[in-house]
């Protein structure tokens, strides 16, 4: 489905158009039959049979952007009935309800009940962001000689793509459906010269909500010229279901080192050891136990805003990150094929935002988890580089896997 366009399908199964819902003016959720030849569930204990008639893929209308443009939401259901729901607006997670210790499934994810507040102020909330996720310092960087000058929209750098970034475009959709799981494949062109970038650049970020009770994300993009690529998912985690703030959330980090950041928290370029400071979460650790210690690094960014540097961070898929929340027993694991992961203990939550369900977040009500290449790359060159080239692909796989206990 083209976001300017018509909703192809896929071969036929989801045969709709958006002027027919436009047209209409009536309600329509198209449920995808899924023709599942084998579903093995061996972590649910269903049968193929009702994990097929568990899995579901709906597609609804979710409200029009001001200029017009149609946004569409799917909600998901794997099968083990969790649930997501990501719309193609910012290709922005809205929900995603996990179980308890329980069973008792909640939204442990922070956002909007509808479009419009997503539009009129979202600090990234369960966005896609891009083309670089993090900051550039000054907005600057050079590529084989040239030198790019990108749109400046934090103090004197450049943050999450820019002014418009991918969390504000609306994306192209189509459903997907695997023995595995179900979800949603966007699509973006973000033109040459888009927020300062250079060159074309075909981005595509898939969804699954597997069986394995994984969100699972997978990233691609291609260029027809040398530009920076850092995609990233900048979901508020709460594992609480948004009770309450996430200071007593409990944290690992697969690190040893960290990117130390000055006061406009771009990287100085060194990767000390966290060892000894309030940066160490090799060991489960509350986020709350030393966020308020005197420690330069804290300051900068009033919290946790740091990138850390994985132990194999590459292209193996390693475990980055495990958070578990000690009444709720929900655990997540978070893998991936970057080389960092930004932990943002949602610092610059003051209690101004009210989202879902009438809950006021307040200060870091939602941590963010985002797997990365590290800020400022483009302008660092000890760190792992970060530029795309015409006739590359950049592929990338991060995995936020869920759990109770
Ligand atoms: C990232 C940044 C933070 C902040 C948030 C959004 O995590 O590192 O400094 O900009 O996004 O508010």
């Amino acid at each position: 489905m083209r976001a300017g366009g018509e909703f192809d399908g896929e071969k036929g199964r989801l045969a709709m158009y958006r002027t027919r819902w436009q047209a209409a003016g009536f309600f329509m959720v198209a449920t995808t039959g899924l023709m599942l030849s084998s579903c093995r569930c061996t972590q649910c204990g269903v049968g193929p049979k009702e994990a097929q008639s568990k899995m579901e893929v709906n597609v609804e209308p979710f409200g029009k952007t001001p200029e017009g443009q149609p946004v569409r939401i799917y909600r998901l259901t794997n099968a083990n009935g969790l649930k997501a729901a990501v719309m193609t607006y910012g290709a922005i997670v809205v929900s995603l309800e996990v179980p308890d210790k329980n069973g008792a499934l909640a939204d442990v994810v922070l956002g909007y009940d509808n479009l419009d507040a997503y539009i009129q102020k979202s600090p990234y909330f369960g966005a896609i962001v891009g083309r670089y996720g993090n900051r550039i310092g000054k907005g600057r960087f050079t590529v084989d000689g040239t030198e790019y000058t990108l749109a400046i929209n934090n103090g004197e750098n450049h943050l999450h793509g820019g002014i418009k970034g991918f969390d504000k475009v609306v994306w192209d959709d189509e459903p997907v459906r695997r023995p595995d799981g179900v979800g949603i494949k966007l699509s973006y062109l973000s033109k040459d010269g888009e927020e300062g970038y250079p060159g074309n650049l075909q981005a595509t970020v898939t969804y699954v909500l597997t069986n394995a009770d994984e969100l699972r994300i997978e990233y691609a993009a291609t260029t027809d010229k040398a530009t920076p690529v850092n995609l990233t998912h900048h979901g508020y985690w709460n594992l609480t279901g948004g009770q309450r703030d996430i200071l007593a959330h409990v944290l690992m980090l697969n690190a040893d080192r960290f990117t130390p950041v000055d006061q406009g928290l771009i990287p100085t370029g060194e990767m000390p050891r966290v060892r000894g400071t309030v940066m160490d979460f090799t060991r489960p650790t509350a986020i709350g136990a030393r966020i308020a210690a005197d420690y330069e690094q804290l300051k900068f960014g009033g919290g946790y805003d740091h990138n850390w540097v994985l132990d194999k961070g590459g292209k193996k898929m390693t475990l980055a990150a495990r958070l578990s929340e000690p009444t709720t027993g929900r655990v997540m694991e978070v893998y991936t094929q970057e080389p960092g992961v930004q932990f943002y203990s949602g610092n610059f939550l003051d209690g101004t935002i009210t989202g879902k369900g009438g809950v006021v977040y307040q200060h870091r009500w939602g941590l963010c988890l985002e797997t990365q290449h590290f800020p400022d790359s483009p302008n660092q060159p000890n760190f792992p580089s970060t530029i795309l080239r015409p006739g590359e692909k950049y592929e990338t796989v991060t995995v936020y896997r869920f759990s109770a206990k």
